[in-house]
């Protein structure tokens, strides 16, 4: 019998062709800007380019977005909370982003694999390993081939990110963030072949012109 899952879960599948670009980063860092940004030039190269944001980007992925971020939701365990994170991937991977990388595109995502393996293994505690193991089972072990994280000073992103409404997370304790934070410079260590570190500190015009000269290199 053929193991359920395993063709559309293939790593292989799609990569072939198209490229896998993430975006991380702590609170109110600016990835969201600056993958419109990347996205914009790279259109203006002629590239086709797909943009998808974590969670949500699916109907199944919007409901579980509301689930996660809703501050009414109380206190979601930390292992729920990392499944439900996956599940969102699983189904974004299958219904956008492994169609777009099969078509060629670039796919520009804003959060990936590494904000599970940040927010919930070392944040909430899950362990980074047993949220790697999760999510090589959500995404057939499908990695980035650059993943950028913008290195924002936490005062300033939770500034940016205050100007708005707080969902469940961005409520969490300083503490929480600081650890995130420094989640994402170990992940830097360990995946260095494709995470490139971002200054996100200063205008947007020149955080891109870096995050330019990172994607030139990669790819
Ligand atoms: P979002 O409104 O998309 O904010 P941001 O612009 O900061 O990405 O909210 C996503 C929130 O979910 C953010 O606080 C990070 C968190 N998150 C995780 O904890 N784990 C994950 O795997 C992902 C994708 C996001």
């Amino acid at each position: 019998m053929k193991e359920a899952g395993t063709e559309e879960q293939s790593p292989e599948l799609g990569k072939s062709t198209g490229k896998f670009i993430t975006f991380e980063g702590t609170e109110g860092c600016g990835k969201t800007t600056q993958a419109e940004m990347l996205s914009r030039h790279l259109r203006s190269e002629g590239r086709e380019v797909v943009m998808v944001r974590e969670p949500g980007g699916t109907v199944v992925g919007e409901k579980i977005r509301e689930i996660l971020l809703d501050p009414r939701s109380g206190d979601i365990a930390p292992i729920t909370e990392a499944l439900l994170f996956a599940a969102d991937r699983a189904q974004q991977l299958r219904d956008v982003v492994r169609p777009a990388l099969r078509k060629g595109s670039i796919v520009v995502a804003d959060r990936y694999v590494d904000s599970s393996l940040a927010y919930q293994g070392v944040g909430r505690g899950c362990g980074l390993e047993a949220v790697k193991n999760l999510n090589d089972w959500a995404t057939g072990g499908l990695e980035p081939d650059l993943t950028i994280i913008l290195d924002l000073p936490l005062k300033e992103g939770l500034a940016r990110a205050g100007r708005g409404e707080w969902d469940r997370i961005e409520l969490e304790s300083l503490e929480f963030h600081r650890n995130v934070r420094h989640a994402y410079q170990a992940l830097k260590n360990l995946y260095h072949q494709r995470v490139a570190v971002v200054d996100a500190l200063g205008d947007p015009g020149v955080v891109h012109e870096r995050v330019l000269a990172e994607v030139e290199k990669a790819i």
